[in-house]
């Protein structure tokens, strides 16, 4: 996984995980940032609320009832620095150092070796069509503490986990009292139809952690999202966001809840579904005329280049680089080798049409040499 960052230089074609600018209204954001940075030198120095600025909380609490539909107060909600900052919160308040958790295979590499870092033992479990195969986690790893998934979207396949496993997923929790954390990295943002509600929106029992993010909705930049707690650990989340994790600064989460409330996010995101929709469609469109339908699927905001067994698709995409493409390489999602399947995923947020010709016969050129060349 370092290896493979390394190689990544900055925003090129195809790179996931990272929004588009064009469609991000830069100018009116940083307008609001400037009030909120005004306002923020000229406050009382005093320490902060370490769950985070209320009138954010309050915003993403009315948000998420409606777009999610969790029913949530402001006090169940920490502001953190995106996910990775979440995820950490929660593994130190959880406390289950020793323990097994459940993790998608293929998965996201970060969740993988932020549960390894915070000395919990991941348990690769399968994903297929229908999300985390829980009957697999439920035979081979019953007495795992935690489970790790990314119900609306799976990272990095885009299924939807079935309402069947959520509520099997849930059921196990109560009964052997896990906790499961709901990595909700996409939100409302999902390309074909009206996003599923979340985990958490049906958990009746306290047992899910829902983090957010604003790095694919607004920007990476921000380094801002945030955790919803059952009311039940609200006290020690905000403990630890107390000593361990305290939220960012107030200026960029005042700006944030501005931008929600005067409706400029909404806004800010319908527009973005729109271009980047047409931009899977004319990806879609072009990789038909060169690979067969079968190879080809679309995976939440990339689509999916699978590739023949054995093919060297980190490689390939180490090829790609000097180009300015960015591909991620499929294998590298994977945990058990066995699973483990070749295959380039294609952000479509950093492909716009007029690059997609000849960013695809570019790379089908480099795919060709390097699998023709074993
Ligand atoms: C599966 C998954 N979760 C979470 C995130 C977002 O992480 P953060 O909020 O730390 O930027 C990403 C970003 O690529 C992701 O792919």
């Amino acid at each position: 996984m370092e290896r493979y960052q390394e190689m990544i230089a900055g925003p090129a074609i195809f790179q996931m995980g990272v929004p588009a600018k064009e469609t991000f209204p830069a100018k009116l954001f940083a307008r609001i940032r400037s009030h909120s940075v005004r306002a923020e030198a000229s406050a009382p120095a005093m320490y902060p609320d370490p769950r985070g600025e209320l009138e954010l909380r309050r915003e993403i609490a009315a948000s998420l009832t409606i777009a999610r539909g969790i029913e949530c107060l402001p006090s169940q909600i920490l502001v953190t620095c995106g996910y990775a900052s979440g995820l950490g919160l929660t593994l130190h308040a959880l406390g289950l150092e020793g323990r097994k958790a459940w993790m998608e295979d293929p998965g996201f590499p970060f969740t993988r070796r932020g549960l390894e870092l915070a000395r919990l033992l991941p348990v690769p479990v399968p994903v297929d069509r229908d999300g985390m195969d829980v009957d697999y986690g439920l035979q081979n790893a019953p007495e795992a503490a935690l489970a790790v998934v990314t119900p609306g979207q799976q990272a990095p396949t885009g299924t939807t986990l079935s309402l069947a496993r959520r509520l099997r997923l849930l059921a196990w929790a109560v009964e052997r009292g896990a906790w499961i954390i709901e990595d909700d990295y996409l939100g409302e943002l999902q390309l074909q139809g009206p996003a599923a509600p979340a985990l958490a929106s049906i958990d009746r029992v306290g047992r899910v952690i829902h983090i957010g993010s604003f790095s694919k909705t607004i920007s990476p930049t921000l380094r801002l999202g945030f955790v919803v707690v059952p009311p039940s650990l609200e006290a020690r989340f905000t403990e630890v966001a107390a000593c361990l994790a305290p939220p960012p600064g107030p200026s960029v989460q005042l700006a944030t809840a501005e931008f929600i409330c005067e409706g400029h996010f909404l806004r800010h995101l319908r527009r973005t579904k729109r271009v980047y929709a047409a931009r899977r469609d004319a990806l879609l469109q072009y990789l038909g005329t060169r690979a067969d339908g079968d190879t080809v699927a679309t995976a939440g905001l990339a689509v999916l280049v699978r590739l023949p067994d054995g093919a060297p698709d980190v490689a390939i995409v180490r090829e790609t680089l000097p180009f300015r493409l960015s591909p991620a390489p499929l294998s590298v999602w994977y945990v058990s080798p066995m699973l483990a399947k070749p295959g380039l995923l294609l952000g479509v947020a950093t492909c716009p049409p007029q690059y997609v010709e000849r960013s695809c016969d570019r790379l089908f050129e480099i795919i060709h040499r390097c699998t023709s060349a074993r």
